[in-house]
């Protein structure tokens, strides 16, 4: 698998950038605690796809917000920063960032599916969370992709 470094030392809160890995975008948000509460505040069970989705856990773990979260290290317990593929999971259009859609999340306008705020699907077609790939901080202020 060929890995990608990216510097994200720029991405300030509520903001982010787009990674381009494989050949395919990979959304990095640093989010906000706003946010993060919204995610936390989500029943998993009520979810389409309660699964994480999260290639760096073990596989069926639940997707709460913390198994979707990258963190720094084994003490980060902060939950801002989120890595995801940039691809619907229903037809793999890119999905609009930037807290679009009806969960202040992801919006994938080619058919209408709404992630939230942890990129997780919330309503429309697709039928699973946006994936997160292998992913790893290398310090603060680069992660390492694949
Ligand atoms: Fe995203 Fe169909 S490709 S909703």
């Amino acid at each position: 698998l060929s890995s990608i470094r990216v510097d994200v030392s720029g991405v300030e809160p509520g903001t982010q950038i787009t990674a381009f890995w494989l050949g395919k975008p990979v959304f990095i948000r640093r989010r906000t605690e706003k946010e993060i509460e919204e995610a936390n505040a989500v029943d998993v069970s009520s979810l389409p796809d309660p699964d994480a989705r999260n290639a760096n856990i073990e596989a069926g773990a639940p997707a709460i917000d913390t198994n979707r979260a990258l963190k720094m290290s084994d003490e980060d317990t902060s939950e801002e920063w989120l890595v995801m593929m940039g691809v619907c999971t229903h037809l793999g259009c890119v999905p609009l960032g930037d807290g679009a859609g009806e969960f202040g999340g992801w919006f994938c306008p080619c058919h209408g599916s709404h992630y939230d705020t942890a990129g997780r699907i919330r309503k429309g077609p697709a039928p699973e969370n946006l994936p997160v790939p292998v992913a790893a901080f290398d310090g603060t202020d680069t992660i390492v992709l694949g």
